[in-house]
């Protein structure tokens, strides 16, 4: 690796198949109805804490951060559609944040704070991007429910191609 590289890092739920299914089969309409740029179902997922570019010395920190985390299996109900500003994003967001799900972004958010990573300080709110550069707003504002059932999360690594965005997991965190 050359000196000074740096990988874009984030963790997030990851879905499996079946959450990642029930996510599209539920948004389609909308995300049609709204327009611009569709994300692709195997881009899907929920942020729980961005790092931004990490230099690569710093991966295996991170890694040994998620690591620390103590994960319980939990459940979120993602159900309402909203569109943040006026072109978007188009996100499925929770109607209600379950504590298990605060409790994981809390402790990951200590853990990363603790190895000296820097977080923003926002809120953490929880949500599933769709779409982008919408073209008009969402046709609803109730989607589903998901139910998206979590017993991990992971560490993914953000590439930027001509086409968009390229996801890789790097590590996963299972509830233990
Ligand atoms: P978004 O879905 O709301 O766009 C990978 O880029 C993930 O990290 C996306 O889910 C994105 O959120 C989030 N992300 C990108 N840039 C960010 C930033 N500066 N702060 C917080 N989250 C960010």
């Amino acid at each position: 690796m050359i000196a000074g590289a740096t990988r874009r890092l984030f963790f997030a739920l990851w879905p499996d198949e079946a959450t990642r299914a029930a996510i599209v089969a539920a948004t389609a309409e909308a995300v049609a109805a709204a327009g611009g740029r569709a994300v692709p179902p195997a881009n899907l997922h929920v942020t729980l804490a961005f790092l931004g570019a990490v230099p690569v010395g710093r991966v295996a920190d991170a890694v040994a951060a998620g690591h620390g985390v103590p994960v319980a299996e939990g459940s979120v109900r993602f159900d309402r559609l909203a569109a943040w500003g006026r072109a978007g994003p188009l996100v499925l967001e929770p109607g209600e944040l379950p504590a298990g799900l605060e409790e994981l972004h809390a402790a990951l958010a200590n853990r990363l704070d603790a190895a000296g990573f820097a977080l923003e300080s926002r809120p953490f709110s929880p949500h599933i991007t769709l779409a982008r550069k919408l073209a008009g707003r969402p046709s609803a504002r109730r989607a589903g429910p998901v139910d998206w059932r979590y017993a991990d999360f992971a560490l993914v690594a953000s590439a930027t191609d001509p086409e968009g965005s390229r996801y890789t997991v790097l590590e996963r965190f299972p509830a233990r």
